[in-house]
């Protein structure tokens, strides 16, 4: 995502401002080119010194330069996006009304770049009617603003204005840099595996941990889709901004693709979903006798997708996923296409170990599309694989 491209952090005067080492350390890992602004403030709380060596370039905090260096102008103007972070409420106001008195003010009123501000600072100032104003202003004028996190803050008190995990900031960025194509669309993804249980403490599931549906359902929120991911039992942590939805059974998840199917646009189906369930949960634990236990009768649970079929609407796009062990992936991936009436169906080798389920790189991965669209990865990391069948459906689907 971040490969080549060039991101100005500007930092202003907060306690927060040491955070954003982090930002500025993970936006190098990630390939990022990265410049640093800071105001005289911000100074006060972390030395310059600490941000060079993080972004292995010199850091901005003068505005009288040399002659051939004019970086109040092109440091927002020669870049792909600009990040204030943390943001104060004083050059959130600076902002809002155009005053341009340092650096890092002045270089905000000349960004042409897309300019995403990190506000963090005292709850009472955080509610305050003129700061809430302010990012009124800049939200109107396209400003990507990231609320703060609830919780406890540097000055002693607790309430809205900690600064945010890295990772919301990091998806809020690549969402400012990247073509809101699903704008309007309702996604629904589903994830993970589910659980057949036989007593209420042993269970019928598989590795499934929802790497590949969270992908997806970032993926599409980062293309400005509104995304709910029905999840069932994984390690997996949703972020807030994706409407969650837990649950175990296939039943449980056949009854919530059901009741979301209506107002969805789009559906993933990632979900490992288990065949066969147990035909009766013992009530109690099963207890073990001296001899095997030589019949565990299995059910067939209903098959979503074939319900899905039943019920869609033409328009809508039913992407369904098949996880392979056989050699012949894409004459398995064709059958299921056709027999579950899918729009597209991504086939993935999986193996008892490594690649597959659980790593984040799937092994070997086709796309089939009923549109005759085709893709063939040997090896393809899951993030990836989500952004390229993001754009694959927003391109051949006009989104
Ligand atoms: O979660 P990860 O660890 O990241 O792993 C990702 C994955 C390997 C689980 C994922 O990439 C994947 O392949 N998911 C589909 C797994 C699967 O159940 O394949 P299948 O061939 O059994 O099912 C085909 C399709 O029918 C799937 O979209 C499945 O969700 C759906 N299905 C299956 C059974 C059922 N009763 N109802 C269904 O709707």
């Amino acid at each position: 995502m971040w490969t080549q491209k060039r991101v100005v952090v500007a930092v202003t005067g907060g306690i927060a401002a040491y955070k954003t080492c982090s930002l500025v350390s993970k936006l190098r890992q990630e390939g990022a080119e990265v410049k640093v602004a800071m105001t005289k403030n911000a100074t006060s709380f972390i030395s310059p010194e600490c941000f060079e060596a993080l972004a292995r370039t010199k850091v901005y905090v003068d505005l009288w330069g040399s002659a051939e260096e004019i970086p109040h102008i092109s440091l927002g103007q020669e870049c792909d996006l600009v990040v204030v972070a943390p943001a104060t409420a004083n050059i959130l106001a600076k902002m809002a009304h155009g005053i341009a008195d340092d650096l890092v003010s002045t270089m905000l009123l000349a960004a042409t770049a897309p300019v995403v501000v990190v506000p963090s600072m005292n709850a009472v100032m955080w509610e305050h009617p003129a700061v809430q104003a302010n990012l009124k202003i800049l939200a109107d004028r396209g400003v990507r603003v990231v609320n703060p996190d609830v919780g406890n803050l540097a000055c002693g008190t607790s309430g809205r204005g900690r600064f945010p995990e890295l990772d919301r900031i990091m998806a809020e960025m690549a969402k400012a840099v990247t073509v809101q194509s699903y704008q309007g669309k309702r996604v629904l993804v589903t994830a993970g595996p589910t659980r057949e249980y036989l007593d209420p403490v042993r269970f019928l599931s598989n590795p499934s941990t929802g790497k590949m549906g969270l992908a997806i359902a970032k993926a599409a929120w980062q293309r400005g889709a509104e995304v709910t991911l029905i999840l069932g039992p994984c390690e997996t942590k949703v972020p807030d901004y994706i409407n969650h939805v837990p649950v175990v059974s296939a039943e449980e998840m056949l009854e919530a693709v059901l009741s979301h199917l209506a107002n969805t646009d789009l559906l993933f189906m990632t979900a490992a979903v288990a065949d066969y369930r147990p035909k009766c949960e013992a009530a109690e634990k099963i207890k073990k006798t001296q001899s095997d236990l030589s019949t565990l009768e299995l059910t067939r649970n209903p098959d979503i997708l074939l319900q899905v079929k039943a019920v869609r609407r033409p328009e809508q796009i039913i992407v369904g996923f098949a996880a392979e062990t056989a050699a012949d992936l894409v004459e398995l991936a064709k059958k299921k296409l056709t027999a579950k009436g899918l729009d597209y169906i991504v086939a993935n080798r999986v193996h008892k170990t490594d690649k597959g389920f659980s790593s984040s790189v799937q092994s070997e991965v086709v796309i089939l599309g009923k549109d005759g669209s085709y893709r063939h990865y040997q090896e393809i990391n899951k993030e990836e694989l989500a952004h390229s069948l993001c754009d694959l459906i927003a391109t051949a689907n006009q989104l």
